[in-house]
């Protein structure tokens, strides 16, 4: 079962929470929420406040991917905002274990995100450990780039590392995913597919994300 999860990143943020409305009735699984501190990227979003305001809004999963600097110390703020899954980039966080058994002692689920340079050794201690991966396929700050084409091989390598540890894991893929190229991506092992600008392309939210789960 392949999981559709829309990035808010490139939503209409002036009318943030009927664009979460239309996400979760025209069939999104979860909905992704890019947390940016300016300083681990070089960009700034938005974070809890934003979040707790739009849980008012959906029961979907909210898929909270933190590309902030020591990241534990926000985790309960994003507990208790609403997040259901928290994703920790690797290289953010010197204490990753303690950061996932952190995450898990609010009840969420746990993911570790990977930049495209960062190689998937790094993850074999923790990869039992955690809920999901995220396979950064664009370099982490903004939405609307191109996919990285060398990650698919990475993806496969999570793929292979996830049968023989973590059955169950979710592998997620963040950035540049469009019709084009989202087949290739699940092929490779990817079981849930983070999309922005291909999904609020046009303001056609509903189209978009039909073409894009047609596309699996
Ligand atoms: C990039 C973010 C992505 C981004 C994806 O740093 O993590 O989630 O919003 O946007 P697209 O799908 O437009 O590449
Ligand atoms: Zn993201």
């Amino acid at each position: 079962m392949i999981k559709l999860s829309p990035s808010i990143l490139s939503a209409d943020l002036s009318k943030l929470g009927e664009d979460v409305i239309s996400l979760e009735k025209f069939g999104a699984d979860m909905i992704h929420i890019d947390v940016m501190d300016g300083s681990f990227v070089p960009n700034i979003s938005f974070g809890m406040p934003i979040i707790k305001a739009i849980r008012e809004t959906s029961k979907l999963v909210f898929d909270v991917h933190l590309m902030i600097e020591e990241p534990s110390r926000y985790i309960e703020d994003f507990a208790k905002a609403g997040a259901d899954i928290i994703t920790v980039h690797y290289e953010s966080d010197v204490h990753l274990d303690r950061t996932i058994k952190y995450i898990k002692s609010f009840g969420k689920m746990a993911g570790v995100a990977i930049n495209p340079s960062t190689p998937i050794s790094v993850l074999e201690c923790i990869i039992k450990e955690v809920d999901m991966i995220l396979v950064m396929s664009v370099n982490p700050g903004f939405g609307g780039q191109s996919f990285i084409d060398y990650t698919l091989n990475k993806i496969h390598q999570i793929k292979e590392l996830s049968e023989k540890y973590n059955p169950s894991l979710m592998i997620e893929v963040d950035g540049g995913i469009n019709s084009n190229n989202i087949k290739k991506v699940v092929d490779c092992g990817a079981n849930v597919i983070v999309a922005g600008s291909s999904v609020f392309k046009n303001k056609e939210i509903e189209k978009n994300i039909k073409t894009l789960k047609e596309g699996f």
